[in-house]
């Protein structure tokens, strides 16, 4: 059974005699409802450190008031039981982390972090407070958890940049490791919100990976782009964005087969937006 703790403190003491015991500390961040993708950051974990910590938090400040925070899925208990059996050593399951709740009353928290650059493009387009709000709380974890790596997919790719460049930037001894994208067996990208489609348009989300398969080898971002993006609509999706861009600082491509590139996605099928990459050397 793992030990579970919804206190900061707490939670904090258990690292730190952990870490006074020499044991090799992995905190892999999630919001719940955990599938193969969360479980498959937990076994590289554990593989990475003697002692995993998974936090499972939803965290407001990164949903904006119109976002689905209030709808986003939750099951505690089918949680715990993943937790158990992938013999996790500690669960941080915290009731609160801001000051009286966020955002009311205003002003009860009052530092964020923002990574200037990379929140810019991409999600930060659509969803303007998103990173402020990821890099905020997943500092606030590294703190509470002290951590010597943490876990994350690159199914989130601009998220993954975002927090190892603030870990850089602000000096966290934390090492912010990268896995792969899970996918179901017809190619959507595994995620929680994937539970919140009906069945039609889980159907229809598939033309984001099959797209991203199909286009991957045309040349010119501008081609690869339009090409992407009709698929999707095509297949009754709302394209949000589809960019074509450098994989290490987000930036415009001139040449898709002359540097490591990144095609990235997001699509609404009716109220669920979903995300998808896939990188191409
Ligand atoms: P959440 O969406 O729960 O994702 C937790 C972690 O699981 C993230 O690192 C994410 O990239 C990874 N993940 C999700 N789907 C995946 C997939 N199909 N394959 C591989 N990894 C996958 O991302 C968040 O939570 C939050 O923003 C968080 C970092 C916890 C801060 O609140």
């Amino acid at each position: 059974q793992p030990k579970v703790f919804t206190e900061p403190q707490s939670m904090r003491e258990f690292s730190r005699e952990q870490r006074k015991l020499g044991r090799r500390i992995a905190l892999v961040p999630t919001m719940g409802y955990l599938h193969q993708g969360h479980l498959s950051l937990i076994k590289a974990a554990r593989d990475l450190a003697e002692v995993v910590i998974v936090s499972v938090y939803v965290n407001p400040t990164q949903f904006a008031q119109h976002e689905d925070f209030g709808v986003y899925p939750r099951d505690e208990e089918g949680d715990m039981q993943k937790l158990t059996s992938l013999g996790v050593n500690a669960v941080f399951a915290p009731v609160r982390l801001y000051a009286s709740g966020m955002p009311e009353p205003k002003g009860a928290h009052e530092t964020f972090i923002q990574v200037e650059q990379l929140q810019q493009p991409l999600c930060g387009q659509s969803r303007p407070h998103f990173f402020r709000g990821v890099a905020t709380i997943v500092a606030k974890l590294f703190n509470i958890t002290e951590p010597d790596l943490a876990v994350f997919g690159r199914k989130d790719y601009q998220q993954l940049l975002v927090l190892q460049r603030m870990a850089r930037d602000l000096n966290f001894a934390v090492e912010v490791v990268g896995m792969p994208i899970m996918r179901e067996d017809d190619g959507l990208a595994m995620s929680s919100r994937n539970a919140l489609l009906s069945s039609e348009n889980r159907q229809k989300a598939l033309s984001i990976s099959q797209s991203l398969q199909a286009e991957r080898r045309i040349v010119s971002p501008k081609e690869l782009q339009d090409a992407v993006a009709s698929r999707i609509s095509a297949a009754g999706g709302r394209v949000d964005y589809v960019e074509v861009v450098d994989a290490s600082d987000l930036k415009e491509v001139e040449d898709a087969t002359k540097q490591p590139t990144l095609i990235a996605v997001a699509a609404f099928f009716g109220s669920v937006r979903l995300i998808d990459n896939i990188e191409i050397k």
